[in-house]
């Protein structure tokens, strides 16, 4: 290799360590992980009520409540993401992806987008329909555009029920993804994020 190639190389090395990963911004960062927690959170509560319902009627509904006032508050802060997003586009991943893998991360994270909005609202939908309005963590009442109807509770159910199953699939590639990008691509997606 010519010294000048060389010496090109180093200097880029030692421009991108001086840089640092450009990082997502703070705030995207935090409403990721964050929102991590709170999927942990609901989905725990999810399949406790569904599975292992407890026997205890006020506990029970406690849970539920937990449940569905925390669904709601991941959907107003994927909202906000999206909003802060469509200022604020992700930085470029280093070294660059092949598109076919990019594409593939790209439709990742519009579907774990898509998932993370419609989930809450059928959920939402699906308990006014079953003739329970929402009081958020006991505080206010939220509007329903549905009262109680028996005849579509069920489907609104199994649609919560189906996106539970998309969004297990989505994470199953997605978090083992940011792995093999950290270790095994050695890029700086997973950086970026942190
Ligand atoms: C991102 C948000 C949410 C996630 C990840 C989530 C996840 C889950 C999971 C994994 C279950 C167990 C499987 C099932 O029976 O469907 C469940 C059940 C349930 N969820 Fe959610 N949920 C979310 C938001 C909500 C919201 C906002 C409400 C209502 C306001 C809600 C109401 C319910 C109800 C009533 C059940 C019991 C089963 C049923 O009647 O459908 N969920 N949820
Ligand atoms: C409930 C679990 C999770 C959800 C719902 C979720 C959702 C998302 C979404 C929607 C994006 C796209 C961000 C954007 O470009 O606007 C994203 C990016 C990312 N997530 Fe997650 N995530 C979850 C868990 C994790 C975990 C556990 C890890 C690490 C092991 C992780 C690592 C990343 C990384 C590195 C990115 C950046 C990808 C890129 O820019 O190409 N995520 N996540």
């Amino acid at each position: 290799m010519p010294f000048s190639e060389t010496a090109r190389t180093a200097s880029l090395a030692a421009t991108r360590r001086a840089a640092g990963t450009a990082r997502y911004t703070a705030l995207a960062r935090a409403l990721h992980w964050i929102t991590v927690l709170l999927i942990l959170l609901v989905a725990t509560l999810g399949i406790w009520i569904t599975f292992f319902e407890p026997a205890d009627q006020a506990f029970k509904l406690r849970l539920y409540n937990i449940h569905e006032s925390t669904g709601i508050l991941i959907l107003v802060l994927t909202a906000v993401r999206l909003l802060w997003r469509a200022g604020h586009p992700p930085p470029p991943i280093t070294p660059p992806l092949p598109p076919m893998l990019a594409l593939v991360a790209h439709l990742n994270h519009a579907a774990l987008y898509a998932v993370l909005l419609t989930m809450p609202i059928a959920g939402f939908l699906a308990t006014n329909a079953w003739g329970f309005p929402l009081e958020w963590y006991g505080l206010f009442p939220i509007p329903s555009p549905i009262g109680k109807d028996e005849a579509i509770a069920p489907i609104l159910s199994n649609i919560h029920f189906g996106l539970a199953i998309v969004l297990g699939v989505l994470l199953l590639a997605h978090i083992p993804a940011a792995l093999f990008h950290h270790f095994v691509r050695k890029d700086d997606t997973l950086r970026r994020m942190l």
